[in-house]
Parts: structure tokens; C-alpha cells; sequence
């Protein structure tokens, strides 16, 4: 086999209360197809998010990803490669698209060479690249995730929600860096913070395990990365305010942001939630559109 074409989940990392250690996938895909050819190098087409930035070269995270894993198997063989991507998720939004692609070169350069690896092997190897696991965790199984680090070896339990659940995506145009929200984040933090978040975090494992949903409005708090990062988000609290106000049960963070997620029951009027929160974003001068997303529950795949 010298192609193959691959489908990469949008994620949700931290979930509120989960920082570095929660995530989700989510029905929002990056498309891509890899093949082997005989012309030497590198060939990139992009269509959608980065098309006119990407570029064909090593340090790219979807070659780069994809030769960690083909010349750790075939010694180093020199090939051509061509990458075609139908990219979806918005890039530096805090929708995991880093992660995606970091899993799609793994996955796809391990499909290509008789799935050397197993899943939980390329976990590991994604979490090298990308420094922490809760994004790369979700795009490989799909579902709801808990990762955690044993042995500076990365680790992840999937589980699924008891009920549907709805997520309405909004995303402001700027672009937020995660490092630049990593560094809005103490060295140090309060133990009854550090309290605070762990009964968050096991509160939101448990409803979503039972599907007592009433508890997830106090489950998705969270002390420990959102209130050192919500300058970085324009009108953040209010945007909060207005999720809830429409009738969701809560909203976080996505990831290190720019995007903030609002959990809803199915039964909620979604469009109103987004739209509640796109009209703070316009209030506070910053453009943003929004996707009403469902969970993913494959991760990455073949198509
Ligand atoms: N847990 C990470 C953070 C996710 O919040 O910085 C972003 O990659």
C-alpha cells in the first residue's frame, strides 16, 4: 500500500476543571490523504484552515509526525511524500489542531507500514511531540478522555457520556498561542484551588459516567488555568454569562482557547446559545463564528 486517506477529529482538552488531563472529540473532521511517490521530497496541497501559510517541509507537523513514525520502522528509508488536507479545524483556536495534525502523520505513516504500532504506543509518541496528552488522546480513540503521565509515559482512559450531549463551538477570528496562554499560567497555585478543581474534575467524570447532567453546571468550574487566561479572551466571563443565560449548562475554555465551548442538553435551543455568544464577542470587538458539534467516538480513522 503507498496511500492512504484518513479522517482526524477536532478536540476539546482541560473540559473545564481537567487541565492537561481531560478531553474530548468532537464531529469536526481535518481530511487527509498520504502517498508514497517516486519523486523525491516533499509535495503539500492545502484547501480550508492554512491554506495559505502551510508549506511543504520537515519541520511541518504532518511530515514531521508522519517520519518519526516511518523511519523509526523502515531505518530511515528515503521515499517521496505527498499530503493532501481538507483542514476543518480552525488552526490555534484551541480546538486541538496541532494534535490532529500530529495523530494523522503517526496514523497515517503507521497504516503504511503494517500497523507497527498499536494506538496506545502512538499515545505516547504524539504526547512526545506535542508535550501533554489530553488533545492527542482524544483525536486517537475518540470519545471523552482521561490521561494521565506514569514514568514520563503517557496514558489514557476513553469512556462514553450516559446521554447525548450537544457542544456548541464559538470561535473568535484572533488566534490565541497556546504557549502565550501557557505562560498566562502561575507555577505555583492555592491548595484549596488545587481542592476545588479535584472535585470539579471527578464531579464531571461522574455525571457524565451516570448522566446526571444537573451536576455539570458546577462540574465544569474550574480554578486552576481559566481565571489566569480569561484576559486573553475578549468579554470571556460575560461570554460565560450569556452560554448559561440561553440555556446551556455550562461553557469553558476549549483548550488553551481562543475558543469557548458551552455544554448543552440536545433539547437546548443550540442556535440561540451560539448566537448569545457570538453577540458578546461582536460587543466586545471581536468577530467570531461557531459550529454545534456532537462527540466523536472513533478518533482517528480510514476512510
Ligand atoms: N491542556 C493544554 C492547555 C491544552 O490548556 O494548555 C492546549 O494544548
Amino acid at each position: 500500500m503507498k496511500k492512504v486517506f484518513i479522517q482526524v477529529p477536532a478536540t476539546s482538552a482541560n473540559c473545564g476543571p481537567g487541565f492537561d488531563t481531560l478531553g474530548l472529540a468532537c464531529n469536526l473532521y481535518n481530511e487527509v490523504s498520504y502517498e508514497i511517490t517516486d519523486k523525491k521530497g516533499f509535495q503539500l496541497e492545502v484547501e480550508g484552515e492554512g491554506a495559505d501559510y502551510l508549506k511543504p517541509f520537515g519541520r511541518n507537523l504532518a511530515f514531521a509526525s508522519f517520519l518519526r513514525v516511518w523511519n523509526a520502522v523502515t531505518d530511515g528509508q528515503r521515499i517521496g511524500l505527498k499530503v493532501k488536507m481538507l483542514n476543518r479545524i480552525p488552526m490555534s483556536r484551541g480546538l486541538g489542531s496541532s494534535s490532529s495534525a500530529i495523530v494523522a502523520g503517526l496514523f497515517a505513516a503507521n497504516a503504511l507500514c503494517d500497523d507497527h504500532y498499536t494506538k496506545d504506543e502512538l499515545l505516547d509518541i504524539a504526547t512526545e511531540i506535542e508535550g501533554h496528552p489530553d488533545n492527542v488522546a482524544p483525536a486517537l480513540y475518540g470519545g471523552f478522555t482521561i490521561s494521565y503521565m506514569e514514568q514520563e509515559k503517557a496514558h489514557s482512559l476513553r469512556l462514553l457520556p450516559a446521554k447525548p450531549l450537544k457542544f456548541i463551538a464559538v470561535v473568535p477570528d484572533s488566534k490565541l498561542p497556546t504557549s502565550l496562554a501557557r505562560q498566562a499560567i502561575p507555577k505555583t497555585v492555592p491548595h484549596k484551588d488545587a481542592v476545588y478543581n479535584t472535585s470539579r474534575a471527578s464531579l464531571l467524570v461522574g455525571a457524565l459516567l451516570s448522566g446526571n447532567y444537573e451536576y455539570l453546571g458546577m462540574a465544569l468550574e474550574d480554578k486552576l488555568h481559566q481565571p489566569y487566561r480569561a484576559h486573553l479572551i475578549p468579554g470571556l466571563p460575560d461570554v460565560f454569562a450569556a452560554a448559561k443565560e440561553a440555556g446551556a449548562y455550562n461553557a469553558i475554555i476549549s483548550g488553551a482557547g481562543s475558543t469557548v465551548m458551552a455544554y448543552a442538553s440536545p433539547e437546548a435551543d443550540c442556535e440561540r446559545i451560539a448566537k448569545a455568544m457570538v453577540d458578546v464577542f461582536a460587543a466586545n470587538n471581536e468577530h467570531a463564528c461557531y459550529h454545534i458539534l456532537d462527540l466523536d467516538t472513533d478518533g482517528v480513522k480510514k476512510v
